[in-house]
């Protein structure tokens, strides 16, 4: 499958809006500085960048990577509440792949932290169906890079 065969296709500035609403639809905005429109803009400005968007005339969904010369990674992947479990999220992920095959990528990762919603706590049986593997790992991040928890 190509792109050009799906409704699949490269973000653009137009689509962040959707983007965002199916973000926070799904209770995955976190903080404006990695879910807001600028953050989303910044991807779109790197071309090794993974966004892609589901257009079936509005936006029902979409994914987000990154490949830094060696590994390639998916950050996240949104599917609209009311139009899950018809292959949607199946079909971003494909196109994923497609897009870290083209540019020279052995293998692709995904960073699964567990949904907000009581009912998506565990997206691993997702990812399992299309294809990845667990491997023995432990999602961590710091966050004070900016040294704001510092600040008086
Ligand atoms: C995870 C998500 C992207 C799946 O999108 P979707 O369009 O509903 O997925 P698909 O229809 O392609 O589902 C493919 C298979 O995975 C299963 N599946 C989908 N979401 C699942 C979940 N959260 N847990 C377990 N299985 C799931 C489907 O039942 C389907 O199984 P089947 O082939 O036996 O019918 C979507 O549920 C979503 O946006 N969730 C909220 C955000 C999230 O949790 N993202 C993942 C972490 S980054």
């Amino acid at each position: 499958m190509t792109q050009s065969d799906t409704k699949i296709r490269a973000a653009t500035l137009a689509d962040i809006e959707a983007v965002i609403q199916i973000t926070k639809d799904n209770e995955h905005f976190w903080t404006p500085q990695v879910d807001g429109a600028e953050a989303l803009e910044r991807i779109l400005e790197r071309p090794s960048n993974l966004f892609l968007v589901y257009d079936d005339g509005e936006i029902l969904g979409f994914i987000l990577g990154s490949w830094d010369g060696a590994r390639a990674f998916i950050h996240k992947i949104s599917v609209r509440p009311d139009i899950r479990q018809k292959s949607i999220g199946t079909q971003l992920v494909s196109e994923a792949i497609v897009f870290f095959k083209n540019i020279g990528a052995p293998t692709v990762a995904v960073a699964a932290a567990d949904g907000t919603r009581e009912e998506e706590q565990d997206s691993t049986e997702f990812w399992k169906k299309v294809g990845f593997e667990p491997i023995p790992a432990r999602l961590m991040i710091y966050f004070d890079v900016q040294g704001d928890e510092n600040e008086n």
